[in-house]
């Protein structure tokens, strides 16, 4: 049975052994960056410090409520706002496993920089065994590069720490919650962000579209779940599509995106099933997201294949 105190006591031990010096930490926010930030700052304190980057991948009002959380949990942070440099290096860039590596190698070059200006040598990473074992890992193809993992560049200046290695997705909420993080059972976001939600070029104009549709989405499906109409699922989203379809805007013809839904039940995210979410969200959900964007999205799909044989994530 695994005992999340005993595990963050010897932890900090190894942890103040193991790290000389300053150490940056790249903190998205997620569950397992916080963690692993908190974790760390609780063994070198103020030697470490967390970035925040908001690539433009973000979602709705994410870098301030990180901002916020890390005050807070008083962890030494900076935000900073790359967007540009990010939606530059992705311009028609479209393959998912290119996007990846990408925004991996984009990260570490942020990360070096402000690591530099404050004379780190050592790089935190929240990674958790689900990321590697995916990345390959020595022992599996690779399904998809998590770009903490597979990303890397070869040539990185900075020593790795990755203090949450051997963690599935439950226990490090354990740790979380035994931290007192206020987001521990929050649902996972992947690394990339919105960058993989977004089927084709992820532009800065369907990074705000996704934004907007994800947000609609995890408002409805939160609510619906407190009111008692279903349960909260493990992980919910939107994605953006490259398709147009025909469609109709008042009496006229409109051609516009297609959005689809994605909500899955899992334990670990190693597998998953759909969630069969009452019709009455779900037409809510695609209600409220054709309204607000009438002029872009005028279709929306439900997503009803598990993992395997499908991924939860779209890329
Ligand atoms: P898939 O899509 O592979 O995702 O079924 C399993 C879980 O991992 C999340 N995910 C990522 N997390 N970096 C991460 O830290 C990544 O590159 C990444 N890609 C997927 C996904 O959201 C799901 O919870």
């Amino acid at each position: 049975m695994f005992d999340p105190d005993a595990f963050i006591r010897d932890k900090v031990e190894e942890l103040k052994g193991q790290i000389e010096g300053m150490a940056v930490i790249a903190c998205s926010g997620g569950v397992d960056s916080t963690v692993a930030a908190v974790l760390v700052s609780r063994a070198i304190g103020e030697r470490l410090f967390a970035v925040h980057v908001d690539t433009g991948y973000l979602r709705k009002g994410e870098a301030k409520k990180v901002g916020k959380m890390l005050t807070e949990m008083k962890v030494n942070h900076l935000v900073v706002d790359t967007s540009d440099e990010f939606f530059a290096a992705l311009k028609g860039v479209s393959e998912p496993e290119r996007k990846r590596m990408i925004i991996g190698e984009r990260f570490i070059r942020v990360f070096e920089r402000e690591a530099k200006k404050i004379g780190a040598k050592y790089l935190v990473q929240g990674t958790i065994a689900p990321d590697w074992i995916e990345s390959g890992g020595g022992l599996r193809d690779v399904i998809k590069s998590h770009h903490n993992v597979g990303a890397l560049p070869r040539d990185m200046s900075l020593t790795l720490v990755e203090p949450l290695r051997d963690l599935y997705k439950d226990e490090v909420r354990k740790v979380g919650k035994a931290l007192g993080i206020p987001i521990y059972d929050q649902q996972p976001f992947p690394g990339p962000g919105l960058a993989v939600r977004i089927l084709g070029e992820p532009t800065r104009e369907a990074a705000e579209v996704v934004r907007e549709a994800c947000a609609i989405a995890e408002e409805e499906i939160e609510l619906a779940s407190a009111k008692g109409e279903m349960d909260l699922p493990w992980q919910y989203f939107a994605v953006l599509l490259p398709v147009k379809t025909v469609g109709v805007q008042g009496d006229v013809r409109a051609y516009g995106y297609t959005v689809g839904i994605r909500a899955v039940h899992s334990i670990d995210g190693m597998t998953a099933a759909y969630s069969q979410m009452p019709h009455a969200v779900l037409d809510r959900i695609s209600r409220r997201i054709t309204n607000t964007m009438k002029d872009k999205v005028n279709r929306i799909v439900y997503d009803i294949t598990s993992k395997p044989p499908g991924t939860i994530e779209w890329e």
